[in-house]
């Protein structure tokens, strides 16, 4: 099929990279000529695992262009992928969206156009991404379109560090439209991933549990509130971990255990379940910030969400309180950070805990050193005014330090030679925003060992 993707970020190009590689026509549409560039040279403008070897891959059916009018003119399906960052009031801002549509409806043919809405977007945004594109079909051909497209929303619930994984071997796909076209299109495009016909790259081989993939077919409306509801229930499940893992503490018992313990229940499963200094990235705050306030235009609150919220930004500012416990004094205390990205195997900074907890620490008057191995470099363009606190490496942030923090569960972390490195640190005190580190081991070789969280 003959596919356009607007919008190269995580979501756009991990989609446009893994359709060329089933075998679509792909083109990609990106207004930043800088990313254009560096993607025709085959080169992914943002760190994601195996991204180069996929785009080498399907090279041949995947084309990157500025112009849309090269990928909507006649294409089968158009996605729209472009970012909708939070607004101040919790709403996302759908500037991007408005303008990506506008483009759309204004080169798009037919005969029919699936036009996908993939960006995270309040429930609802469907029909308005279809009224602009009508209106700009209009402007366009001084007539009112024909059947030429219809609007369907496809959520995506690729986890950044395993984008291609997700997409490639999903736990189900949800397809949402009230035009039953659509439908049948999208089921034809997914048709090698639903049924998983297609051979694997070498590098990302078909996990031996994975059959046929269910497929949700349902309303616009569905399909918009599914996405919204799996990203808040994954961000409760976080909270309530941290939640317990905070009467854990107290208590005296062992939050691992106990997470290990209740997760074995088939009804309530292992995942997402580990606690420490909480979520961030680009979704689970957003998208729970959204969800509130989606509900709150309908005159409906939402608790338990918004307790996740709390619970969330709690967890970050534990990590300043357990610091003052220990150190009493946190002016002019030197303490490293080990990570920025908001979790590992990706350079996203995206509502990071790690620049949450080092803007906390600095404004009570640390000396902050941070360190990241994959993302320090994007930190450095997005992050000028904290460019100065980068370390060159893991060990220097040990080094004549008061304390160190793992915020990022990098497995670089887990393999430094902390024995080795205790000795550089004026007072050795180790705070484990993860709870993934050997306590009996760091204990034993000197540190004063704390978690964040239980
Ligand atoms: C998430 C969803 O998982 C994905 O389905 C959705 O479509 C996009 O948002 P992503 O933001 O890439 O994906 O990251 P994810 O792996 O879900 O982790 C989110 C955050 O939660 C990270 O900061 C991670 O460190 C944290 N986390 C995750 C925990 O604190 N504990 C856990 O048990 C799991």
């Amino acid at each position: 099929m003959k596919v356009c993707v607007v919008g190269t970020g995580y979501v756009g190009l991990t989609t446009g990279a893994c359709l060329a590689y089933l075998g679509h026509d792909v083109t990609c549409v990106e207004l930043d000529a800088a990313k254009v560039e560096s993607l025709r040279a085959g080169r992914s403008p943002i760190y994601e695992p195996h991204m180069d070897e996929l785009l080498a891959e399907a090279a041949e059916r995947l084309r990157f262009t500025t112009e849309h009018a090269e990928g909507v003119s006649g294409a089968d399906v158009v996605f729209i992928a472009v970012q909708t960052p939070s607004l101040p009031d919790g709403n996302p801002d759908l500037r991007h969206l408005r303008s990506a549509a506008e483009s759309v409806g204004e080169h798009v043919t037919g005969p029919f156009t699936v036009v996908v809405n993939k960006s995270t977007v309040p429930i609802g945004s469907g029909n308005w991404v279809d009224a602009i594109l009508r209106e700009s079909f209009e402007r366009r051909h001084g007539r009112r379109p024909d059947g030429e497209f219809a609007v369907a929303s496809n959520p995506e619930f690729l986890r950044e560090g395993v984008a291609l994984f997700d997409t490639l071997y999903p736990d189900r796909i949800v397809i949402g439209s009230d035009d039953p076209r659509s439908l049948q299109v999208l089921n034809e495009l997914y048709r090698p991933i639903l049924n998983q016909t297609f051979t694997p790259p070498t590098f990302l081989p078909r996990p031996g549990e994975v059959g046929a993939v269910p497929m949700v077919s349902t309303d616009l409306a569905s399909a918009e509130l599914i996405k919204y509801a799996a990203n808040a229930f994954l961000a409760i499940k976080i909270s309530y971990i941290n939640e317990i893992g905070r009467l854990a503490g107290r208590v005296g018992a062992d939050i691992m255990e106990v997470a290990r313990g209740t997760g074995l229940d088939a009804r309530i499963g292992p995942r997402f379940l580990e606690p420490g200094v909480g979520w961030g990235g680009s979704c689970f705050g957003k998208d729970t910030a959204a969800l509130i306030t989606t509900a709150g235009e309908y005159h409906h609150d939402m608790p338990i969400v918004q307790a996740a919220r709390e619970v969330n930004a709690r967890q970050r500012r534990m990590v300043v309180d357990r610091l003052l416990d220990e150190l009493r004094l946190i002016k002019g205390r030197r303490i490293g950070l080990l990570g920025l990205a908001f979790k590992p195997e990706t350079d996203d900074l995206r509502d990071s805990p790690a620049i949450d907890i080092a803007e906390q620490l600095i404004a009570h008057g640390a000396r902050v050193v941070l360190h990241d191995p994959v993302a320090a470099g994007r930190f450095r363009r997005e992050r000028p005014d904290l460019a100065g606190h980068l370390c060159d490496s893991a060990e220097a942030v040990f080094d004549d330090s008061d304390a160190v923090v793992l915020v990022t569960k990098w497995s670089h972390y887990l393999d430094l030679d902390w024995g080795k490195l205790l000795p550089t640190m004026r007072t050795p005190v180790l705070l484990d925003g993860r709870h993934c580190l050997d306590a009996e081991r760091m204990r034993r070789l000197g540190y004063r060992y704390l978690c964040v969280g239980g």
